[in-house]
């Protein structure tokens, strides 16, 4: 099962992911990050601001999960311009290393392989930063997405269109569809680091980590992978059940291990 690492805010969960990012870095200079957009990864970039100045990482490659399709890509809220702004810029990264899927309608048919074969010829994703849709998605994989699903196209579900349009004037703004990595994409990384904040995402949470492995909860598909750790808040670790037995492990963790 996942690692649960119950803290006491977004800051110290940005603090804790950021600290293992770094040290990943420090240990392989071109490491691959997995990029996820939303609020949730914030606290992490903002962390790594910090963390990362005076080091060296021109050589650091990213890989975003997510993009609307038909965006343009100079719009404010297109992920391309999410994680220039939030990431790209802040960290000092080279944008050429950056990846984002390429939303744009006439190569749509064929983004989802380009995209795939990007991820191999980098050699995978090292370490994975997910967020949680309160309808349980991870990227977009909306429920009922495969647990082999690669990267493709997904139609947004109306609780995901109505959840993003905070970053838009309208929900009618908010595209209707997305091209995501695939739940078996996501699942190849070689370290999945999920977090979530707050009182709305306790029951994805819950779902995701203790419920039935099942494509109606796409974030129950971390229990499959070897090495996945989920940070949450108090708020967003109110629905588990073994919480108790999380927070036991956590404390008596040995300090080599890392999370
Ligand atoms: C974003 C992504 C989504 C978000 C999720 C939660 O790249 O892949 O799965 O992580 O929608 O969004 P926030 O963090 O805004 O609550």
């Amino acid at each position: 099962m996942a690692e649960v690492v119950i803290v006491e805010n977004a800051e110290a969960a940005g603090a804790l992911v950021a600290a293992e990012i770094v040290e990943l870095i420090d240990g392989r200079p071109d490491a691959v990050l997995g990029l996820a957009t939303g609020s949730t990864p914030l606290p992490v970039y903002k962390a790594l601001r910090e963390k990362l100045t005076g080091r060296d990482v021109s050589q650091v490659r990213g890989f975003a999960l997510d993009e609307y399709v038909g965006i343009d890509p100079a719009h404010p809220e297109s992920y391309r311009s999410v994680i220039t702004r939030e990431v790209v810029e802040p960290l000092g990264l080279d944008p050429r290393r950056i990846h984002v899927p390429n939303g744009a309608q006439d190569t749509i048919q064929h983004a989802g392989d380009d995209y795939e074969t990007a991820i191999e010829a980098a050699g995978g994703v090292d370490l994975q930063i997910l967020g949680i849709g309160t309808d349980g998605h991870i990227g977009f994989n909306e429920p009922g997405s495969s647990f082999a699903s690669r990267t493709r196209v997904k139609t947004l579900t109306v609780q995901t269109r109505e959840d993003n349009a905070r970053f838009f004037d309208s929900i009618d703004d908010v595209p209707k569809h997305c091209i995501t990595q695939g739940l078996g994409t996501i699942l190849r990384a070689r370290h999945l680091v999920l977090l979530a904040f707050g009182e709305g995402k306790a029951q994805a949470v819950a779902d995701a980590v203790e419920g039935p492995l099942s494509a109606i909860l796409p974030g129950s598909a971390i229990q499959l992978h070897p090495h996945a750790t989920v940070v949450v808040d108090e708020a967003a670790a109110s629905r588990l059940r073994l919480s108790d037995y999380y927070r036991y492990t956590y404390a008596n963790k040995p300090s080599w291990q890392g999370i």
